[in-house]
């Protein structure tokens, strides 16, 4: 059985997708025996996959889409970075993007996709073939502001809120934003909340997303509340519905001379 395919999305920069897409998609792999995991850049922009994970840059989405196979990471993540280049942005179009998750699904993978915040058409490609959706906001005002005015509109561009979900990320008690208000006014059900975590700049420098997926057990925590909240997913024997395993707690590890060798192997 193919999928889930989960799309990561918000309207606004900055709101942590990639970090999201990223740890969920590590998070999963640990837990799902029943298929294959794959992570896919489509950020073509940013492309921040691979020095966030410290995956090759090659093969990218842009190579897949030509039949080349995917990067594997020592997790055993399958990783599509975004394109090497970046004047090779704009290679990654609608198009393109249809073609390469047709090629995913056919594989069968259970497959995390990193987007950028505009609605380009390559973007509105990987959510209408999505399973699922984590629509990410921040607890403030112009976070909001952009989820809730593409709430209102997702119905006139052909889009399936129904498949949708709310997380709150940088979840703090301390932003006079209360949650329930929050909720209403983006109108989705909640999927999850990932807290601020501190820490977690400093670990991804030190590269421990690429070994571990997370910086600490309270994001682990967090993306299994995520995994859960996607159970929904309209996919009744997806691979989800069976991560039962629980989290386990987080060793640290200082890994700045491996993000050296990484940079320097570009
Ligand atoms: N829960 C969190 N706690 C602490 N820092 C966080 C959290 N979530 C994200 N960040 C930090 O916020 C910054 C933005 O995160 P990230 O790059 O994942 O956002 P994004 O939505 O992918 O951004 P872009 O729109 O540029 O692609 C990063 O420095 C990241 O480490
Ligand atoms: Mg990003």
């Amino acid at each position: 059985m193919a999928g889930p395919f989960i799309a990561v999305w918000s309207p606004k920069g900055g709101t942590g997708k990639t970090l999201i897409s990223a740890g969920l998609a590590m998070h999963l792999v640990r837990r799902n025996t029943a298929s294959q995991t794959l992570l896919i850049d489509l950020d073509a922009g940013g492309a921040h996959i691979a020095p966030l994970l410290q995956v090759s840059l090659r093969p990218s989405v842009l190579d897949y889409a030509y039949g080349v196979r995917t990067a594997i990471h020592p997790s055993g993540l399958h990783v599509l970075a975004g394109p090497a280049r970046l004047v090779d942005a704009p290679l990654v179009t609608a198009e393109l993007t249809q073609t390469l998750l047709e090629k995913a699904r056919a594989v069968g993978y259970l497959a995390v996709i990193d987007l950028d915040s505009d609605l380009r058409d390559s973007t509105l490609v990987a959510l209408e073939k999505a399973d699922a959706v984590l629509l990410l906001t921040t607890p403030d005002l112009l976070s909001l502001y952009a989820c809730r005015r593409f709430t209102q509109e997702a119905e006139l561009i052909g889009l399936d809120l129904a498949k949708f979900r709310l997380v709150i990320n940088r979840a703090t008690a301390r932003t006079d934003m209360p949650e329930a208000e929050l909720i209403d006014l983006v109108g989705l059900p909640l999927a999850g909340k990932v807290p601020s975590l501190p820490g977690l700049a400093a670990a991804v420098n030190r590269g421990m997303m690429s070994a571990t997926g997370r910086s600490n057990t309270d994001f682990a925590v967090a993306l299994q509340q995520v995994a859960d909240g996607l159970q929904f997913a309209g996919v009744p024997d997806s691979p989800l519905a069976r991560l039962t395993s629980p989290v386990e707690a987080e060793k640290p590890v200082g890994l700045i001379g491996a993000v050296r060798r990484w940079w320097r192997s570009l």
